[in-house]
C-alpha cells in the first residue's frame, strides 16, 4: 500500500461517524443516551452492511469496499491516529460505500447496532493481551461474542483471524458456546490474498494464520 499521510479533518468528515469515544469526558452520558445507528441514514441506501471491528490502517476496508461496491462497510477503530489514516486512504480512493467510527467496538456493537441488522462482521488479528491481568482489554469476550450474534442477520457470518493459536481457540469456543454461532470453516493458511495489514506482516514473518467463519443460523 502506498505511503500516505493524513488528510485534513475537513476532508475526512463525510466518512467519519459521529460517535462517543471512551476517552472523552462525556462518554458516560453519551453512552446512556445513544441510540442504534440507522444504516439508510448513514449510507444513503438500503444495501447490506458489514462491520469490521479493529480496522487498523484500513487495508481490509479498502479491498472489500472497492471490490464489493454493492455492500456498505463500517469500520470501527479505537485508536484515532489509525482511524484517521484509514479514513485518509479511503477518501483518496473515493469510496462511497464505507464509513469509519473511532470508538470502542465493544461499546458500539452493544449500544449502536440494532439486532439482526448486519450481514457480516470481520475481526482480524485483535490484540491478544497476553498477560492474565490484561485479559479484560481483549476484544473477543463472551459479551462481545453475544453482541456479534445478536446484531448479525440470520444467515450472516462472522469472519475471524488470528496468529495466536490459544486466543483463536478460546475465541472460537466463545463464539460457539456463549454466542450460539455455528462454525462453518476453520483453516490454517499460509497462502492466498492477504486479508489485512497484520496478515501480510505475520505471513511475511512465517507465522501460521488461523481463520474461522461462523454462521448465525436462520
Ligand atoms: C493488531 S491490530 C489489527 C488491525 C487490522 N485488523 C489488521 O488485521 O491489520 C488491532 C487493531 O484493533 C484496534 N482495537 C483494539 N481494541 C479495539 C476496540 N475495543 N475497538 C475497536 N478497535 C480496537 C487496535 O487499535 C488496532 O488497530
Amino acid at each position: 500500500m502506498a505511503r500516505l499521510h493524513r488528510l485534513p479533518l475537513e476532508a475526512l468528515r463525510p466518512l467519519l461517524v459521529e460517535v462517543p469515544h471512551p476517552r472523552t469526558p462525556a462518554w458516560r452520558e453519551l453512552s446512556a443516551t445513544s441510540r442504534p445507528l440507522s444504516w439508510p441514514e448513514l449510507f444513503g441506501n438500503d444495501r447490506p452492511v458489514e462491520i469490521e471491528v479493529g480496522s487498523g490502517k484500513g487495508m481490509f476496508l479498502i479491498n472489500a469496499a472497492s471490490t464489493r461496491p454493492e455492500t456498505n462497510f463500517l469500520g470501527i477503530e479505537i485508536e484515532r491516529k489509525y482511524a484517521l489514516l484509514a479514513a485518509s486512504r479511503l477518501v483518496q480512493r473515493g469510496l462511497a460505500n464505507v464509513r469509519l467510527a473511532c470508538t470502542d467496538g465493544r461499546w458500539l456493537l452493544e449500544y449502536g447496532v440494532a439486532s439482526e441488522s448486519v450481514q457480516a462482521i470481520h475481526v482480524y488479528f485483535p490484540d491478544p493481551w497476553w498477560k492474565h491481568r490484561h485479559h479484560k482489554r481483549r476484544l473477543l469476550t463472551a459479551d462481545f461474542a453475544r453482541h456479534c450474534a445478536r446484531t448479525l442477520r440470520p444467515g450472516g457470518l462472522l469472519h475471524f483471524a488470528s496468529d495466536v493459536a490459544a486466543y483463536f481457540e478460546e475465541s472460537c469456543r466463545l463464539l460457539v458456546e456463549a454466542a450460539g454461532l455455528q462454525p462453518v470453516t476453520m483453516a490454517e493458511t499460509s497462502d492466498g490474498a492477504y486479508l489485512s495489514h497484520f496478515e501480510r506482516k505475520y505471513r511475511l514473518q512465517g507465522r501460521t494464520i488461523y481463520r474461522g467463519r461462523f454462521l448465525k443460523a436462520r
